[in-house]
């Protein structure tokens, strides 16, 4: 069966299609257009909102918001992947106040100013226009892509300057964050939201949890013969349900029990699991421990030199390793995402691994350059052999973060 491979648009399409929705909602032209990318992460899930380390890298595929801000504080929202068009007043945005994609959006400029980064003058509403080739519900962080496109576009529109650098760009992210958790009600990490705001082209960004410290790793895969792909199982995964925050409450009475702040600082994990008597929370830290590790040897090898057989040979050890940690300690993984990284092993991945908060999603696999096709064709004949949805599949150089694409004058 041929394999449905799912281009990322250039910024001019992008541009385009945001733009062109706005003129035909709200009869003008947006002040600009503004993208970021969803994310996908090479090691370190379920790290982050225990203090961890994580790897993500940004997507090829992102999410176009026009925008034009408006002298009162309404905002009016369309969607290319939704009917209708919403409005919402500033003054009534907070938490579990806005239902839908909306809250994405509106939280944004609600945390803005509950963070202290915007004054409430310089907050006025604005009409938006949003359209994206990030896949919806793929585990690929299409929110946080729309959350960081909304920051950095009103970041420009109401004059804040934070995203100049990496410093600015962090605390949009951490408003991205709260308007995820407090205004959408996803109990997410942050990890997404950094990824789109401070990923580099042909880097992988190490962010530390703890503190929010980065570095960005070489991460360029072409010259070196590799390829990365990404297997949308099109499972289907929900973070808003009960299964992320009970794995996130159970990490957090975990390190209360062990008297730690957070997993992070359990350095002995023999003394910790030895401490604790409930056999699935003892699974649960032995994941995040272990995969901390597994992050960190990871970027040692990215840093250490070219990535040669061996250097390779070890970074898809670590992501195996990664994957049955996830399937048999953290139990995240699910039938099709087992399927996806055994099938792309079997046909010559150097490494593969389920990504992202998991039950559902997406995989990714560390592949020899030029043999994406030929795994994509494989893992959708064995999806089709075992009776799952039909997969998706996307390539994934590491690219840039969010950024302004055009600036029309209005
Ligand atoms: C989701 C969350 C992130 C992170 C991952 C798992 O993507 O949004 O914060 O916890 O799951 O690593």
């Amino acid at each position: 069966m041929t394999a449905r491979l799912l281009p990322a648009w250039t910024a001019d399409d992008g541009a385009h299609r945001a733009a062109d929705l706005f003129g035909a909602t709200f009869g003008a032209a947006p002040e600009g257009v503004w993208s970021a990318p969803g994310r996908v992460n090479l090691i370190g899930e379920h790290t982050d909102y225990n203090g961890g380390l994580c790897l993500p890298v940004a997507l090829p595929h992102r999410t176009f918001v026009a925008l034009r801000p408006r002298e009162d504080r309404t905002v009016r929202l369309v969607s290319a992947q939704e009917s209708g068009t919403r409005s919402v007043s500033l003054d009534d945005v907070g938490p579990g106040t806005v239902e839908g994609w909306p809250a994405y959006v509106v939280g944004v400029a609600w945390a803005l100013v509950a963070e202290g980064l915007a004054s409430r003058d310089r907050a006025v509403g604005f009409d938006v226009a949003v359209d994206s080739c990030v896949p919806y519900g793929a585990g690929l962080s299409s929110s946080a892509a729309l959350e960081s496109a909304v920051a950095i576009a009103l970041d420009d529109v109401w004059g804040l300057g934070l995203g100049a650098d990496d410093a600015g760009r962090s605390r949009l992210a951490a408003a991205c964050v709260r308007a995820e958790n407090e205004v959408a009600g996803a109990p997410t990490g942050g990890m997404d939201q950094s990824a789109s705001l401070r990923a580099q082209e042909r880097h992988a960004l190490l962010l530390d949890c703890r503190d929010g410290g980065t570095r960005q790793l070489p991460f360029d895969l072409a010259p070196v013969g590799l390829e990365l792909l990404v297997i949308d199982t099109r499972a289907p995964h929900a973070l808003v349900d009960g299964q992320y925050a009970e794995r996130r409450d159970s990490c957090e009475a975990a390190a209360r029990q062990l008297g730690v702040a957070t997993l992070r600082e359990v350095t002995d994990l023999q003394g910790a699991l030895s401490a604790l008597d409930d056999p699935v929370v003892r699974r649960r830290v032995r994941h995040v421990v272990t995969e901390i590790e597994r992050v960190a040897r990871f970027a040692e090898l990215l840093q250490g030199g070219p990535l040669d057989a061996e250097r390779v040979a070890g970074l898809g050890a670590l992501m195996a390793g990664s994957h049955v940690s996830m399937r048999d300690d953290y139990e995240i993984s699910c039938a099709e995402l087992d399927l996806a990284v055994d099938t792309a092993t079997a046909v010559g991945a150097h490494g593969a691994r389920m990504t992202g908060g998991g039950f559902g999603g997406s995989a990714i696999a560390l592949l020899p350059a030029g043999s994406a096709d030929r795994v994509a064709r494989e893992v959708t004949d064995a999806f089709a052999a075992a009776g799952f949805a039909r997969p998706a599949f996307l390539l994934s150089p590491a690219s840039a973060p969010a950024a302004a694409v055009s600036a029309t004058s209005g």
